[in-house]
């Protein structure tokens, strides 16, 4: 399976699923790694591991791309023969070109326990909820924000103590290893 990686941030998930490929523990190439954001975390990671990258910057728009620009990116991840777009920390709304290109084939990560906290910086919504649990979702990416059929959750306590930094750590934990799971799980199913 063919992955295809969207990212805008530090790439921590992005490094999870190379790691699980290295390893062997998934069976998947990365073939392409895309950013919104130059000089992201993530680019330097694909850069380093040796995966093609494609920076799509668009400062006019904060929270989406404009049409023609997620149309480059649809001929981009066609081109490099991507099976599944995986979301990894890309902080953009995903619109029709691109959704409509792989249907069923964009998962996202979110930082919380889907349906609760949708939107951005979910685990300090978490903390300042007061909730006893936190987690992360993978999930199916829809039209909507953070809507889309879920695949699978991690749970994870929230302590006494915590603060934005040390909760939104231990859920990255588990989104290491709860993303690359998923991954290979459809990557199974996906075989011919
Ligand atoms: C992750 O915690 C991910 O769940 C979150 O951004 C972080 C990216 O970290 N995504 C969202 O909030 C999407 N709504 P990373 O760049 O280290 O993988």
């Amino acid at each position: 399976m063919k992955l295809g990686i969207l990212g805008s941030g530090k790439g921590s998930n992005f490094a999870a699923i190379l790691e699980a490929i290295r390893n062997g523990e998934l069976h998947a190439a990365v073939a392409l790694a895309v950013s919104d954001v130059p000089g992201s975390g993530i680019l330097r990671l694909a850069e380093e591991a040796g995966v093609p990258t494609l920076i799509l910057h668009e400062p006019r728009y904060r929270t989406r791309l404009s049409p023609r620009v997620e149309e480059q990116l649809v001929d981009a991840l066609r081109a490099a023969g991507v099976d599944l777009v995986v979301l990894a920390g890309y902080m953009r709304i995903v619109k029709s070109p691109l959704l409509d290109a792989f249907p069923r084939r964009i998962i996202n990560i979110h930082p919380s326990l889907l349906p609760s906290f949708r939107g951005i910086s979910a685990w300090e919504q978490a903390l300042a909820a007061g909730v006893a649990t936190a987690g992360c979702t993978v999930h199916y990416v829809d039209a909507e924000i953070d809507t889309g059929e879920i695949l699978a959750q991690a749970e994870v306590p929230v302590l006494p103590g915590d603060t934005a930094e040390s909760l939104h750590a231990r859920i990255q934990a588990e989104e290491h290893r709860l993303y690359p799971e998923v991954i290979r799980r459809l990557a199974m199913e996906t075989r011919p």
